[in-house]
C-alpha cells in the first residue's frame, strides 16, 4: 500500500474530508408498517492511498466512517464504515460497508458526473444477493428474518456540499420493505 501525495483518487477526491449534516430521514420497516426517523449524523473521509492486486488492478481508496444520531433522543441509531474504491484504468468506483446487524456490502458502479460542468461529482453504486459481480453478505440470522436483497446508493459532492439517498430493499415481516436514507451535508 501506498500513501504518496500523488495517488490519484479520482472523483473520490472531493469526499475526503468531514462531513455533517442534520437534514437527515430514515424510513424503516417495522411490523406494522414503517417508522420516520429524522436524524443527523457526521461523515469523515480518510484518504488511506492505493492498493494492487494481482500486480494488475490498482485501487485508490478512502475510508469512512460514518455516525447517524436520532433527532427525538440524540442516541445512535446507525453506525457504518467501509470504503470508497476508484478502480481509474477501468473507471469503476466501488464501495464496501460494513454495519454491526451482520451486514456487509460490496457495491459497484460509475461516476456518472464528473464535477466538469457544474462542480457536483455524482456516484452511483448498487448490489443485490442475485447480482453475478456486486453482493450481500449477511448472518444466517438476518438471511432468515430481515434479508437485503438489494442495495442502491447515490451521493453527488461538490466542495463544501454532499447529498446522497439510499435504498435498501428488506425482506422482512413477509414483505419487501424499501428502507430509505438520505440527507445533505456541509463540509467542516
Ligand atoms: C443512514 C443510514 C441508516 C439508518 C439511519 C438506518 C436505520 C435503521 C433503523 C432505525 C432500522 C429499524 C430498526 C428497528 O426496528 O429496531 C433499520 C433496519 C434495518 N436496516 Fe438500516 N439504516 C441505515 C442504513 C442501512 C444500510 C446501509 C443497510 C444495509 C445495507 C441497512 C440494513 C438494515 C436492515 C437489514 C434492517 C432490518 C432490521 C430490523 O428492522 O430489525 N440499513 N435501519
Amino acid at each position: 500500500m501506498s500513501d504518496s501525495v500523488e495517488i490519484d483518487y479520482g472523483p473520490l477526491a472531493v469526499l475526503i474530508g468531514v462531513w455533517a449534516g442534520n437534514k437527515g430521514l430514515d424510513v424503516a420497516p417495522e411490523p406494522d408498517g414503517e417508522e420516520n426517523n429524522p436524524y443527523y449524523e457526521t461523515i469523515t473521509f480518510t484518504a488511506i492511498g492505493d492498493v494492487t492486486n494481482a500486480e494488475s488492478q490498482v485501487l485508490a481508496a478512502v475510508h469512512y466512517r460514518q455516525i447517524v444520531q436520532r433527532k427525538s433522543n440524540d442516541k445512535v441509531f446507525h453506525d457504518e464504515t467501509g470504503y470508497w474504491m476508484w478502480d481509474a484504468k477501468e473507471g469503476i468506483v466501488m464501495h464496501s460497508l460494513t454495519i454491526p446487524r451482520a451486514v456487509s456490502v460490496i457495491a459497484g458502479g460509475v461516476c456518472t458526473d464528473s464535477g466538469n460542468a457544474d462542480g457536483i461529482t455524482v456516484l452511483e453504486v448498487s448490489a443485490g444477493v442475485d447480482d453475478e459481480n456486486w453482493k450481500i453478505i449477511q448472518s444466517p440470522f438476518m438471511q432468515k428474518n430481515a434479508k437485503t436483497k438489494e442495495f442502491r446508493h447515490r451521493i453527488a459532492v461538490g466542495s463544501d456540499i454532499l447529498t446522497y439517498s439510499e435504498t435498501t430493499t428488506v425482506e422482512i415481516y413477509g414483505k419487501l420493505f424499501e428502507h430509505t436514507d438520505q440527507n445533505e451535508l456541509l463540509r467542516q
